[in-house]
C-alpha cells in the first residue's frame, strides 16, 4: 500500500483534505466536487449526513442538525442527534471520516495516516482528542501542526521571500496569531498567540442579536427554526456585506407594519460589532511583545481564515497593524496546503527536502505550587513560546515529615493565581520515606504534536522515580472508546453517487420554506419533479434532472 502524504483542516465551519501529488498539494474534491466540505452533521430516517447536505438541514431539521462543534472539543459538551448523544469528538470523527471516504475516492485506495491541522491556542486535552477523533475512523494522525503554523508553510513554500510576517488567523470559532520569520528556507514560529472563542461565528451571533432586539424577539422564546431562519439571513448578508447590509428578515414592525429586513450602514455595525472588534487586539499585541518584534518590522500580514475577508475585520487589522494584509492564497483552504505540505515534508518529498521549520508552544505549562508561604500559586515550568520540542525541569520540595503523599497539579495558562487556569491533570506520588524539604524534579517534555508528557523524579528514591502522564486523553476511559468506536461504526451513511441528489433535495426543501407565493410554487414544483426523477432509478435520468434544476436555482438564487 502506498503511503500518501495527506493533509486535513479540521475547520469549525469547513473542512478540507489534500494529497502531496508530484511536487505539489492538491486539494481533494468532495463528492459535490468541492473543496470545502460543511463541518455539519446531521441525522435523516437512520443514515448520517456530513456537508452541504446537512448543512441545508440546519434550516430545515434544526434538532437532528449541529455544527459549531469544534469549539466544544474537550468539553464533555453532548449533542443530541435525533434519539442519539454524541460528543464534539464523536462528530469531528464523522467529518473525518467523510473526508477520508473523499480521498480514498479520489486516489482509489485506502488511507491511513494524516497530518492534521489544529488552532494553535487548542490546549493539551483538545489536541489530544482531535488525534483520538481520528484514530476512531481509522486515521492515525501522525501529526498535528498548528493552522496558522501551516498557513505560514504553505506561503513560504508558494512565495519563498525572505521576511518577517505576522499571521493573521480569523476561521469560524477560532483567532490565532503567530509571529514567523524565514530566512533562506528556514521557517521559524517566533510567537503565538489567540483565543478560542473567537471567530466569524460571532460576528453572525452580534447580528443575530440585534435582529431579535429589532424584531422585539428573544433567544428563550423564539423556536429553534425560527432562530436558525434569522442566523442564516445574518450569515447571508454578513458574507455579502461591502459598504452597507441589508438583512433580509421579513417582520411586523411595533407600528403593526411588515417589514421585509434590516439595513445597517457601516457606522452602525461598527458599533454592532465593536465588543467583538476589540478582541482582536490583544493576542495580536500579545504576540508581538513575545517575539519581541516592534509591528514596523512586520513585512507582511497574512490573512487567513474566511472571517479576515470580513471588511470591519480588515479595518480593525490595518489599524492596529499600520499596514493592509495579503489574501494571495485562498484563505479557506492555505490551512489545509499547509498540512499537506507538512505531511510531504515529514515523507521527506524531494521538493521539500531543504526546509527547516521550527514552532513553538504558544502558552505557558506549569504547576501549583506554595511559593513564600502562599499556596496555589501557578508556578511555570515551562514559558509559553519555548521552542519545541523541548524538556524543562523545574525542582520542588515536600513540605512536612508526616506527608505521605503529594499531588501535582498540572495547570496550563498565564494567570498568576493556578485556579484561574485550565486544569490539566492531578499526578498523585508517594512520599512517605521522604523527610520534609526533600528535592521533587518535576519535568515537562513538549513535542511538536503540542502533546505533553510529566515526568517526576523524586530525588534518590529510585523505586518511585518518575511517573509519565499518559498520553491517551485524559478522563477517557478504554470502555468509553470503545462505546464511541462501536457508535460511529453503526452509523449508516449513503452510497456517495447520491450524496449529490440529497444536497439537492435538502436544498429545495430549505428554499420552499424561506420561500412564498409564486416563488414557493415554483419550488414546490421543481421538488415534484425531482421526486419523480428520482423514482425512475434511471442514473442517467436522474443526473439530467439534477442538472437542469441546480441551473435553475443558481439563476434565480445565486
Ligand atoms: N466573504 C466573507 N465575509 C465575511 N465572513 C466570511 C466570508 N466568507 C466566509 N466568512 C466567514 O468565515 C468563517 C469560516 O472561515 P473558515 O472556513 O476559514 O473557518 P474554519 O476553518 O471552519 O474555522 P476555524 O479555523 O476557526 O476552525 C465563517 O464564520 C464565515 O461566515
Ligand atoms: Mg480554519
Amino acid at each position: 500500500m502506498k503511503t500518501y502524504a495527506i493533509g486535513i483542516d479540521l475547520g469549525t465551519t469547513h473542512s478540507s483534505i489534500a494529497v502531496w501529488q508530484g511536487d505539489r498539494p492538491t486539494l481533494i474534491p468532495n463528492a459535490l466536487g468541492e473543496y470545502l466540505t460543511p463541518s455539519v452533521v446531521s441525522y435523516d430516517d437512520g443514515h448520517i449526513l456530513v456537508g452541504k447536505a446537512a448543512y441545508y438541514r440546519k434550516y430545515t431539521h434544526p434538532r437532528n442538525t449541529v455544527s459549531v462543534f469544534k469549539r466544544a472539543i474537550g468539553s464533555g459538551k453532548e449533542y443530541r442527534l435525533a434519539d442519539k448523544n454524541f460528543n464534539a469528538r464523536e462528530l469531528c470523527s464523522i467529518v473525518l471520516s467523510s473526508l477520508k471516504k473523499d480521498a480514498e475516492n479520489y486516489l482509489d485506495e485506502e488511507i491511513t495516516e494524516v497530518v492534521v491541522s489544529v488552532p494553535a491556542y487548542f490546549n493539551d486535552q483538545q489536541r489530544k482528542e482531535v488525534g483520538l477523533a481520528a484514530t476512531m475512523v481509522g486515521l492515525n494522525a501522525v501529526r498535528l501542526i498548528n493552522e496558522p503554523t501551516a498557513a505560514a508553510l504553505a506561503y513560504n513554500v508558494e512565495q519563498k521571500k525572505d521576511g518577517q510576517y505576522l499571521v493573521f488567523d480569523l476561521g469560524g470559532g477560532t483567532f490565532d496569531v503567530s509571529i514567523v520569520e524565514y530566512t533562506a528556507g528556514i521557517i521559524e514560529v517566533h510567537a503565538s498567540s489567540g483565543n478560542n472563542r473567537l471567530g466569524g461565528e460571532d460576528f453572525t451571533e452580534d447580528l443575530v442579536d440585534i435582529v431579535l432586539e429589532r424584531t422585539g424577539g428573544e433567544r428563550e422564546t423564539t423556536t429553534l427554526r425560527e432562530m436558525q431562519a434569522i442566523y442564516s439571513a445574518c450569515e447571508e448578508a454578513k458574507k455579502n456585506y461591502r459598504k452597507s447590509m441589508f438583512i433580509e428578515y421579513g417582520f411586523t414592525n411595533q407600528h403593526g407594519q411588515y417589514e421585509e429586513g434590516i439595513f445597517f450602514s457601516e457606522v452602525e455595525l461598527d458599533t454592532i460589532w465593536r465588543n467583538t472588534l476589540k478582541k482582536l487586539k490583544q493576542p495580536l499585541e500579545q504576540s508581538l511583545s513575545d517575539a519581541n518584534v516592534n509591528v514596523r518590522d512586520i513585512d507582511d500580514v497574512i490573512f487567513v481564515g474566511g472571517a479576515s475577508r470580513l471588511p470591519h475585520v480588515q479595518k480593525m487589522a490595518t489599524r492596529l497593524l499600520s499596514r493592509f494584509g495579503r489574501h494571495d492564497l485562498d484563505p479557506e483552504t492555505v490551512v489545509c496546503i499547509g498540512a499537506t505540505i507538512q505531511a510531504a515534508y515529514r515523507l521527506r518529498h524531494k521538493a521539500i527536502e531543504d526546509l527547516v521549520i521550527t514552532d513553538v508552544c504558544p502558552y505557558s505549562l506549569g504547576v501549583a505550587a506554595e511559593v513564600n508561604g502562599q499556596s496555589g500559586v501557578f508556578s511555570p515550568v515551562l514559558e509559553r513560546n519555548t521552542i519545541v520540542p523541548t524538556s524543562r525541569v523545574q525542582r520542588y520540595c515536600t513540605k512536612y515529615d508526616t506527608d505521605s503523599e503529594i499531588v501535582i497539579s498540572i495547570f496550563q495558562g498565564e494567570s498568576f493565581w493556578a485556579k484561574d487556569n485550565i486544569h490539566i491533570e492531578d499526578i498523585s506520588i508517594d512520599v512517605s520515606t521522604c523527610a520534609a524539604n526533600h528535592p521533587i524534579d518535576v519535568r515537562f517534555s513538549y513535542d511538536v504534536n503540542g502533546l505533553l508528557d510529566v515526568n517526576i523524579d523524586v530525588v534518590d528514591k529510585p523505586q518511585q522515580v518518575e511517573k509519565t502522564i499518559d498520553t491517551s486523553p485524559t478522563g477517557i476511559g478504554e470502555g468509553e472508546i470503545k462505546e464511541s468506536r462501536e457508535k460511529l461504526k453503526a452509523l449508516k451513511i449513503h452510497p456517495r453517487e447520491k450524496i449529490p441528489n440529497i444536497v439537492l433535495l435538502n436544498r429545495l426543501h430549505k428554499l420552499y420554506e424561506e420561500t412564498l407565493g409564486q416563488a414557493r410554487k415554483s419550488i414546490e414544483m421543481l421538488i415534484i419533479s425531482f421526486e419523480e426523477a428520482l423514482s425512475t432509478q434511471d442514473s442517467r435520468h436522474i443526473d439530467k434532472a439534477r442538472q437542469h434544476i441546480s441551473e435553475m436555482l443558481a439563476e434565480q438564487y445565486e
